[in-house]
Order: structure tokens, then sequence, then C-alpha cells
């Protein structure tokens, strides 16, 4: 009989082993038994999702991924992979997924759960649910209705939205569409006067709240999306005018009669990391 102490070492030293196997090589598995071998590893390695079988309708989605597979197929490889893209070789990106999986849910016993209450108060206003969709720019490089169908998917959970400056719609099509006021997310820049319009008109238009990126100090080094760039047979410059900050963001609402920016620069927004 094996004491508890043995026990833990021969499960170690089993996973250790699974983890070394040139079968698992670069696998999570092989990463997670050889961090935290306490852990099981991510099902994936014998559940594999089938990327020749893609769903066909968002019922069919068994989780959020699926969906990743369907857009894969369906966007040009340049903006794909501006949405998957993180920054240099994915470093950050590989080990955000690791240590997402560290975070676990504590099971409460004897509880009811007949009727789970999810809802929270943000800045005195309340959701059915804690999560926010995080803001992202260009949403209409995805799909023709733009942030409105995020916005209409955001309604549906009664989740918070955060606008993008980035973004290819308005902020009062978007809280229209939304049902809800939403946050305004600002990119500032190196003149005062496009901040403060910025926000004017976010907040003219029912935007409650600004939300101020501030980790974007420099350029961004986005290796994927620029290996996206090179499979994609389109001219990027056919769309995307990056000569000037006006022209680049021509077709975005938040840079409408915006003042005189011909000197203006993005504060933190790298010139190789613009929106699609
Ligand atoms: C494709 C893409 C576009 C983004 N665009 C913006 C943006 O316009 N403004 C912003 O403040 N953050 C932007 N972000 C950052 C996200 O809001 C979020 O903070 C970041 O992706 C981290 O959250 P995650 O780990 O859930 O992806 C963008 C992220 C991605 C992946």
């Amino acid at each position: 009989m094996l004491t508890e102490a043995q026990q833990a070492t021969s499960r170690r030293r089993f996973l250790q082993f699974l983890a070394a196997s040139p079968l698992l090589a670069g696998t999570d598995f092989a990463a997670m038994a050889a961090e935290r071998p306490e852990r099981l590893p991510d099902p994936m390695v014998w559940a594999p999702r089938q990327l020749d079988k893609l769903i066909s309708s968002p019922k069919e989605a068994i989780n959020v991924f699926d969906f990743e597979a369907v857009m894969a197929k369906n966007v040009p490889p340049a903006h794909f992979n501006y949405l998957a893209s993180g920054i240099d070789d994915e470093v950050t990106l590989r080990a955000n997924r690791a240590d997402f999986q560290k975070f676990v849910l504590r099971p409460r016993r004897l509880v009811d759960v007949s009727k789970v209450d999810m809802s929270t108060e943000i800045l005195g206003v309340k959701y059915d649910s804690p999560i926010i969709v995080a803001p992202s720019g260009g949403h209409k490089g995805y799909h023709a209705d733009g942030e409105v169908g995020t916005a209409r998917a955001a309604k549906v959970g009664d989740h918070l939205q955060i606008l993008s400056t980035q973004a290819t719609t308005s902020v009062a099509d978007v809280i229209a569409a939304r049902g809800k006021p939403i946050w305004y997310q600002l990119y500032a820049t190196n003149r005062f006067e496009i901040a403060k319009h910025h926000v004017q008109s976010a907040e003219a238009q029912g935007a409650i709240a600004v939300a101020v990126t501030v980790d974007s100090v420099g350029a961004r080094n986005q290796e994927t999306l620029f290996r996206g760039r090179q499979r994609d047979t389109r001219v990027c410059s056919d769309c995307h005018d990056r000569s000037s900050l006006e022209k680049n963001n021509v077709r975005r609402p938040m840079y409408q009669d915006i003042p005189p920016t011909a000197s203006a620069k993005v504060v933190g927004r790298g010139s190789q990391g613009r929106a699609p």
C-alpha cells in the first residue's frame, strides 16, 4: 500500500513521463504537465476540434472557439490574423491562455441554484452579466453589421459594451442597437483637441463613461498579422491609406468632423499596428 506522499510522487512522475513523450511534444498537455502536474491536461488532447467539420449555425457551437475556425475559413488572412494577433512570437498570448486555466470556479454546495443571479452594478447601471465586451476596432472588416452586430449580441446577455475609438460604427447607432448606454474607449493622441473632440462627441451621443487605453505606448510587432498579410492576395492600400492619421481613419465615425489633424500621431499606437 502506497502512502499518500508516495502516490503523489508516482502520479507526478507519470505525468512528467507523459509530458516528455514525443507524441505530446509541444502540446498544451506537455506544457501544463511540466508546469503544474497537479492539474489535468486540456481535454483537447483526446477530443480535438475537427477543423474540417465547421459549425453551420451558432446553435451548433460547443464553445466559443468553434467560431474561430469558421472565421479562419471565411475572413481573408490579413483581417483574420489581425484579430488573432498578439505581439512578437505570441509568447504573451500563449502565457495568457495557460495562465487563464489557473482560474477555477469554486463550487459551493447546498446552495439554491434554481435562480442564478449574476447581475452586477457598474457605475450605477445594473447588468445581468458581469462579462464585459472589451473594445476592439474595425468590426466592419469582419461583418457588414459592424459594431451594431456586436451590440445586438451584447444586448442578448445584457453585457456592458465598450466601444473603440477605432470603431466602424457610430456611438449613437451602437447605443440604439444595444438598448442601453455604452462606454467609450479613448486612444489618446498627442493633440488634446482630438481627445476632447472624441470624448465630447461620444458623450453627446450617449456614452456614459470613458475608458482610456494606457497600455500601448509604442509600436506593436504584430508578427501574426504580418504573416497573414503575406498570404493575403488583396492589396491593403486599396482600403487602408496609412499616409496620415486622417486618411487612415476616414471611414471611422469617431474621426468625422475632427479638428485638423495633419500633424497628429496616435500616441501609443505603433505605425505597424493600426486596425484593419
Ligand atoms: C483585434 C483586437 C483589437 C483590439 N482593439 C482595441 C481597441 O480598439 N481599443 C482598446 O482599448 N483595446 C483593443 N484591444 C484590446 C482588448 O480590448 C483587450 O483588452 C485585450 O484583447 C485583452 O483581452 P483578451 O485577453 O480577452 O483578448 C483589441 C484587441 C484585439 C485582439
